[in-house]
């Protein structure tokens, strides 16, 4: 019997300290630089209205960038949560936080379908398994530009190249 109790107290441990471990990021943290992350909202002609999303938001400086220059809400996606803090943090410091908001989420579980702007900074074997989901969550119209990164066969609308990085733009066809 205590035999049977101790092996339950055992599984119950081993459980809860699966659920609480941290998840796994899919891509490590490397900040855009400044000139990149400005061509990259140039290319979105991001403009009042617009919702941005940025997917992996690390420090948050896409957001905060495009609360700063454009006025618009924007919305950073982030596993890490000391970068969420991070990033929460510089959006008060820099007087955005009521335009630019953080959230501890993995971007694959994420409802990106308010969304009218998407930035990433991911991997190309990432945005290969992200496509499926930007092209069925995001309205036609809506604009994904990525840092360094393709999407396979999907071919961008612009590319340029800033301070040797490469930027790609993508608009969602029509369903
Ligand atoms: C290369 S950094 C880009 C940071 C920022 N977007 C930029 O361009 O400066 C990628 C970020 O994605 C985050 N990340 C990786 N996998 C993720 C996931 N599944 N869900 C949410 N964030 C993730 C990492 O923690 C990291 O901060």
């Amino acid at each position: 019997m205590r035999a049977l109790a101790l092996a339950l107290l055992l599984s119950l441990t081993v459980v809860s300290a699966a659920s609480s471990a941290p998840q796994k990021p899919d891509v490590i943290y490397v900040p855009t630089p400044q000139s990149v992350v400005d061509a990259m909202l140039d290319m979105a002609k991001v403009a009042p209205g617009d919702i941005l999303y940025d997917l992996g938001s690390g420090d948050g400086r896409i957001p905060i960038t495009a609360a700063k220059r454009f006025g618009v809400r924007s919305v950073g996606i982030e596993i890490d949560a000391a970068l969420v803090r991070q990033a929460s943090r510089e959006a008060r410091r820099q007087r955005v936080d009521q335009l630019a908001s953080f959230r501890k989420a993995d971007l694959f579980a994420t409802d990106l379908s308010e969304a009218t702007v998407v930035t990433l900074y991911l991997l190309d074997t990432v945005n290969l398994r992200l496509r499926p989901k930007l092209l069925s969550e995001l309205k036609p119209g809506v604009r994904v530009v990525s840092h360094a990164f393709h999407m396979g066969d999907w071919t961008p609308d612009e590319v340029r190249e800033v301070d040797g990085n490469m930027i790609y733009m993508w608009t969602i066809p029509s369903h």
